[in-house]
């Protein structure tokens, strides 16, 4: 199909950024040129290593993956995730299942720089690029600093993270993403840049059951039974912790999705910032400096059309895993 977007995916790959990757990859509207990788739900070796078995178990090696930062700005020793991310996503970080054995040799290929990819694509696409964050902030703000023009010519990027009417999932006041890196969101959040945030305000109304995961066994794929597996294990996660819940959250799919269609998603325009120091580190907030502010760069989703989201995502993961 001509006249797609151009997609580049940020992933932190996780669970549910592996499920992204296939609405993506289901998704008509959108050509996927590239994957940027970052360290969050894993190290940044496992998330190059996991977005490169990922596309193969999908049919797509084609696609490039970039490495991104490895750790968050402020940072001084290697990161390694916490024990509470290794049980949610797995020691691999996809529930154990393992995709692609050959792709741990890919892993160590020649280091391509995530940052420049993405500064390449905004001159080469412009606004027919759609650019989505599911991980840490920081390949963003690292980009954004070294090319400041970026704030301008970027198109209004949707990402994953953030909390603002609702708690956090890390400590009462962080979502993940931000908790991760908060300095490299403030950046993000501080410079100009339009953003779209897909936080836990809607991520967590939209919720996958094992009955889909069942459907996915049912096609009879290889790609659909290593899906349902790594699934169930992310949705025995949530029975643990969030049983009433009723499954697990869709969050980086979500923001796929919203990229892709953001007439899905219901949002306040606003000015962001994020609470940096104190309990309350991590936090995203409207700015109190720029409430009346005419111009404002952020939209934050607050309401999800939530069946259509889920007929979406059935129809477009479930392509991605036919073949
Ligand atoms: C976010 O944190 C990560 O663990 C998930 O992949 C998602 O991007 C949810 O808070
Ligand atoms: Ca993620």
């Amino acid at each position: 199909m001509s006249g797609r977007k151009k997609l580049i995916l940020d992933l932190d790959t996780g669970i549910d950024d592996a499920l992204a990757l296939a609405y993506a990859l289901g998704s008509p509207e959108v050509e996927l040129v590239g994957i940027i990788a970052s360290y969050g739900n894993v190290t940044l070796h496992r998330a190059e290593r996991n977005a490169r078995a990922v596309l193969e178990a999908l049919g797509h090696p084609e696609v490039p993956v970039f490495r991104g930062a490895d750790r968050a700005l402020s940072a001084e020793g290697e990161f390694a995730p916490s024990e509470a991310v290794l049980r949610i996503h797995g020691s691999n970080g996809l529930g154990e299942q393992d995709f692609c054995a050959a792709a741990d040799g890919w892993c160590y290929s020649a280091p391509r720089d995530g940052m420049a990819f993405l500064a390449r694509s905004v001159d080469a696409y412009g606004d027919d690029l759609l650019y989505v964050p599911t991980g840490p902030l920081t390949n963003l703000a690292m980009a954004l600093v070294r090319e400041p023009r970026l704030a301008r010519a970027l198109p209004c990027v949707t990402f994953m993270g953030g909390a603002l009417a609702v708690p956090g999932n890390v400590t009462p006041c962080a979502e993940a993403n931000i908790h991760n890196d908060p300095e490299a969101a403030d950046v993000a959040l501080s410079l100009g840049l339009r953003l779209r945030m897909i936080g836990l305000d809607v991520t967590h109304q939209a919720i996958l059951t094992r009955s889909d995961t069942a459907s996915w066994r049912e096609l009879g794929t290889e790609a659909g039974r290593l899906y349902a597996d790594m699934t169930d294990h992310y949705i025995g996660t949530y029975e643990q912790n969030n049983p009433h819940m009723g499954g697990c959250a869709l969050h980086d799919p979500l923001a796929v999705a919203a990229a892709i269609d953001p007439s899905l998603v219901e949002c306040l325009r606003t000015n962001l910032r994020v609470d940096l120091s104190g309990a309350t580190r991590g936090r995203t907030v409207c700015d109190p400096r720029r409430l009346r502010d005419a111009e404002k760069n952020h939209e934050v989703a607050l309401a999800v059309d939530v069946p259509r989201f889920l007929r979406l995502f059935r129809e477009r993961v479930g392509r991605a895993l036919a073949s």
